[in-house]
């Protein structure tokens, strides 16, 4: 039986180690954090998709996945550890990505295959093979296989996709490609797209950039219409009955650790080539703190001392509030002075970054509701679409989402 070792064990690392352990694999999952680990040896769960608990638990429990804090020999490596960017000059940051290539240097044998799934800045999968020349000179390099293999799934349903999604396969030479290929055709169902590693980790920032654009053009259009006093969804309604004009909807900006983020490595990259593509980045970055003044200033208007605020995650039905513009929003708001009343149906408490204001009280829809006459919608959770919209009436609405409308 192949051996695989998964690292980073995290949206992208763990279904993909679980789902191959059912697929006639023997899998080793490492990750850094303890908790992590233990968790998963006990064929539990510490994040939240669909479906997942049962895969997890099933395959820690037919002894083919199993989780460490160290990785151990294998035939193929997967990479899916983070890949940030320094808050500083939007740099990327591969220290995590390098200290994984590292961590399995001194358990890489002949035939290795290394695969990096992290979004990766251009050239990253050749410094993969630049760090493990360093650290074993004695292995013959052109006996270790190295590809990129981007992730395109949706929070929500990763395993779904994880099988459905085409593929882009890179490898640093042709070999390396074909030896990918043959390991994602054991479990994936789309089809498998071949090309070198510079074109696939750029394939996938690109991906990303693209809806980043078309978002900041519905962001900038919703400026336009604020200042046009135009009512920006009826525009944008019109003008998409045009044959081929599909307007995205604007939004509080944009969240998650991808669409915001890996514009940047090109923008990075190629600064002088990119400026649609920073110019994107700063518009939609440039939402939440718009949206909020907004907020603050009909607040003192009506004497207003609470806002309710629906939503914090990054976006609709997930529970991930990782770099939220729901979250920016809210604490720009708590800490002008306002008392939060926030509803999040998919959290059971505050994460410490909005706890420590003080003035946020999470709770649940009805009593957000009742408790302000100004209601500020910041996620669209299907929770929200439903919402009696008896009970809006006589409020200050803020729809950041346009599915009040
Ligand atoms: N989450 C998504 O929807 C998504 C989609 C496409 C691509 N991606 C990309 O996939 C990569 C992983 O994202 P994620 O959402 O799974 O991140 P995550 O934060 O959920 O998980 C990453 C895991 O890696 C672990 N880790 C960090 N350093 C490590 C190391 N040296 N060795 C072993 N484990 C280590 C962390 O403890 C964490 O558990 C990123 O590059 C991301 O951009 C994510």
């Amino acid at each position: 039986m192949k051996k695989i070792c998964v690292l980073g064990l995290g949206y992208i690392g763990l279904p993909t180690a679980s789902l191959v352990a059912t697929k006639g694999y023997s899998v080793l999952g490492v990750d850094v954090q303890k908790s992590t680990v233990d968790t998963i040896n006990q064929g539990q769960i510490h994040i939240h998709e669909p479906d997942l608990d049962i895969l997890v638990k099933s395959a820690v429990q037919s002894g083919h996945l199993k989780a460490s804090l160290t990785p151990d020999e294998a035939d193929i490596f997967i990479v899916a550890v983070p890949t940030p960017f320094f808050e500083e000059g939007f740099k990327p940051d591969l220290t995590y990505v390098e200290s994984a290539v590292r961590s399995i240097a001194p358990v890489l044998k002949s035939g290795d295959l290394l695969i990096l799934e992290s979004t990766s800045p251009v050239g990253t999968t050749e410094k993969m093979r630049d760090w493990v020349k360093e650290e074993r000179s004695d292995l013959n390099l052109d006996e270790i296989y190295f590809a990129h293999c981007p992730e395109r799934v949706l929070p929500g349903q990763i395993l779904k996709e994880l099988i459905l999604n085409d593929r882009i396969i890179g490898g640093i030479n042709t070999a390396s490609s074909l030896k990918a290929q043959e390991f994602y055709a054991s479990f994936v169902n789309g089809s498998i797209h071949l090309t070198d590693a510079r074109t696939a980790e750029l394939a996938k920032l690109t991906e990303n950039a693209f809806r980043d654009v078309n978002i900041a053009f519905a962001n900038e259009l919703s400026y336009i219409c604020e200042k046009l006093d135009v009512d920006v969804w009826q525009l944008i309604a019109l003008a998409s009955k045009h044959p081929r004009v599909k307007i995205l909807n604007p939004g509080p900006g944009v969240g998650g650790h991808c669409i915001a983020v890996d514009p940047w490595f090109i923008v990075d990259s190629a600064p002088e080539e990119s400026r649609l593509i920073r110019a994107a980045r700063e518009i939609n970055d440039s939402r939440p703190k718009h949206i909020a003044a907004k907020i603050i200033a009909a607040a003192k208007k009506e004497k207003q001392s609470s806002v309710a605020c629906l939503g914090l995650a990054f976006k609709a039905n997930v529970d991930d509030l990782r770099s939220s513009p729901a979250v920016e929003i809210v604490q720009i708001l708590a800490a002008s002075g306002l008392t939060i009343l926030a509803v999040e149906p998919h959290i059971k408490s505050l994460p410490k970054a909005l706890a420590k204001y003080g003035n946020i009280k999470l709770m649940d829809l009805p009593s957000a509701l009742q408790g302000s006459s100004i209601i500020s919608l910041l996620v669209d959770h299907s929770q929200f679409r439903a919402v009696d919209r008896s009970l809006l009436a006589k409020k200050q609405i803020f729809d950041t989402r346009g599915i009040w409308q």
